[in-house]
């Protein structure tokens, strides 16, 4: 794991790093579930968030279902347009919630989240076919640096979904 303590300041800084080693770290002879695994390992440590995970649409299109992830037990299925998850997969864009309170139709999963950003995950062909969430147990904690930084991460997952 890269040796990057993310600060307000440094964070475009700490996703460059990120987006080098998760270059290194994904393997397309590998299954996807082993690369999401290790993804979500990296971020969730790296910025000490409260929960960090993906959800995939399930292959009759009608909800995310849960995959790898770190933090604490999570629902399992989430419909299309429901919470945050299902509203980033409807829109298809990327959502940042700075307080869940005032997110309309937010799923809390568990009390300790405040803020989340949900980023969906394209295939190569530009169709959504999941998202990851990230929760932070402190208000406010996503901005436009951390959209981009996760946007490009994700990115390198185009070709193995
Ligand atoms: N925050 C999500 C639900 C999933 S859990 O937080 C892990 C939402 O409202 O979409």
């Amino acid at each position: 794991m890269p040796d990057v303590k993310p600060t307000k300041e440094n964070k475009a800084e700490v996703y460059e790093t990120l987006y080098e080693y998760v270059k290194g770290l994904l393997d397309s002879s590998l299954p996807l579930i082993t690369n999401m695994s290790n993804f979500v390992a990296l971020l969730h440590h790296t910025f000490e968030y409260h929960w960090t995970g993906f959800y995939m649409i399930n292959k009759e299109g009608t909800e995310l279902v849960l995959y790898p992830f770190q933090g604490p037990v999570a629902c399992t299925k989430i419909g299309k347009g429901k919470g945050v998850c299902g509203a980033a997969w409807e829109r298809a864009t990327t959502i940042v919630v700075p307080n869940v309170d005032e997110f309309p139709g937010h799923i809390a999963c568990s009390s300790f989240s405040k803020s989340e950003i949900v980023v969906p995950l394209f295939d190569n062909k530009g169709e959504v076919v999941g998202v990851l969430d990230i929760d932070s147990a402190e208000l406010d904690t996503f901005d436009d640096e951390d959209r981009k930084g996760l946007e490009r991460l994700l990115s390198l997952f185009s070709d193995i979904v």
